[in-house]
């Protein structure tokens, strides 16, 4: 990677906007360009850093560009991946959901491939997925998430809202969902992104199992990773807080690109 970078952040929410403000303090970063559907937003994040403009959107500045990051949807991440990498630029995804359709991911990492673009994943708001890239050096028998959220964070599902799920009513934890994590990340777009993540580093999208749960009282997400394979198993817990901009993103996802981005930068991979 080169010493000074220019990157692209696309969505300038919970992720982008604290990931810009990372950016902007960080000497290996020379230009911030930020990209949003809603201007005013960019613009307001642009207002209070020193490196950054809004543009319109990414492809003026792929040129100059040596890395994109996307935190804003899935749908925007399969609109502006493949557009990216083709261009030989680097890719970070936030939106890992986005990854769910096979002959997509294959064609994008393919065409990354070709191009000599990378694709960085983040860990997202989840501990013990260095266990679980390690363990898949060999067979990995059986790997479960089981995720507890309240009912802020899955506030507003159509899946929940098609079960006649009222999620501000719940009185006692129920589990909402139990299945493959290829349902999980198709039926909660916005909140299972970790299941995505998991599934590309273990054994799949379909034989990862993930349960969700509801529990009135939450008022932050937790995750239970459990992994059983050739290696041993292991059992990780993460009790998240909230971001402060968005209740459905923990805070640790934040973090976790703005250490996957100095990383990036520094080209330093301790604990790869
Ligand atoms: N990998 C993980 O562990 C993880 C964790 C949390 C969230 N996420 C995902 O990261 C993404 C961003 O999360 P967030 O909490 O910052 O969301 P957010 O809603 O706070 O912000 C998203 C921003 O993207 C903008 N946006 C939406 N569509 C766009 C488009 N097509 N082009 C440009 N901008 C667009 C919105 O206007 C908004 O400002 C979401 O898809 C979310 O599901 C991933």
């Amino acid at each position: 990677m080169l010493d000074i970078m220019r990157i692209t952040i696309v969505g300038c929410g919970a992720i982008g906007s604290k990931l810009a403000k990372a950016a902007d303090d960080m000497d290996e970063v020379k230009r911030i360009y930020l990209v949003d559907i809603r201007k005013d937003i960019a613009d307001k994040v642009a207002a209070s850093l020193k490196k950054a403009i809004v543009v319109d959107s990414i492809e003026d500045e792929l040129y100059h560009c040596d890395l994109v990051i996307e935190a804003s949807s899935q749908a925007a991440a399969r609109d502006v991946a493949p557009r990216v990498v083709s261009r030989g630029v680097d890719m970070m995804i936030m939106s890992v959901g986005s990854l769910v359709d096979d002959d997509y991911r294959q064609a994008l990492f393919q065409k990354a491939k070709e191009h000599e673009a990378k694709i960085f994943i983040p860990t997202g708001a989840l501990c013990g997925v260095d266990g679980l890239r390690s363990a898949a050096g060999d067979e990995i028998l059986s790997v479960t998430l089981t995720t507890t959220k309240g009912p802020k964070s899955l506030s507003g599902v159509q899946y929940l809202i098609d079960k006649g799920i009222e999620v501000d009513k719940l009185t006692e934890k129920t589990v909402v969902f139990e299945g493959p994590a290829r349902e999980a990340v198709k039926f909660f777009p916005r909140n299972i992104n970790v299941a995505a993540t998991v599934s590309l580093m273990g054994i799949g999208f379909d034989r990862t199992k993930v349960k969700i749960i509801l529990d009135p009282e939450a008022t932050s997400n937790s995750h239970e990773l459990s992994v059983e394979g050739n290696f041993g198993t292991f059992v990780s817990h993460t009790y998240n807080v909230p971001s402060p901009d968005n209740p459905k993103t923990s805070y640790l996802a934040v973090l976790s690109a703005i250490s996957a981005l100095k990383r990036i930068c520094r080209n330093e991979w301790i604990g790869i």
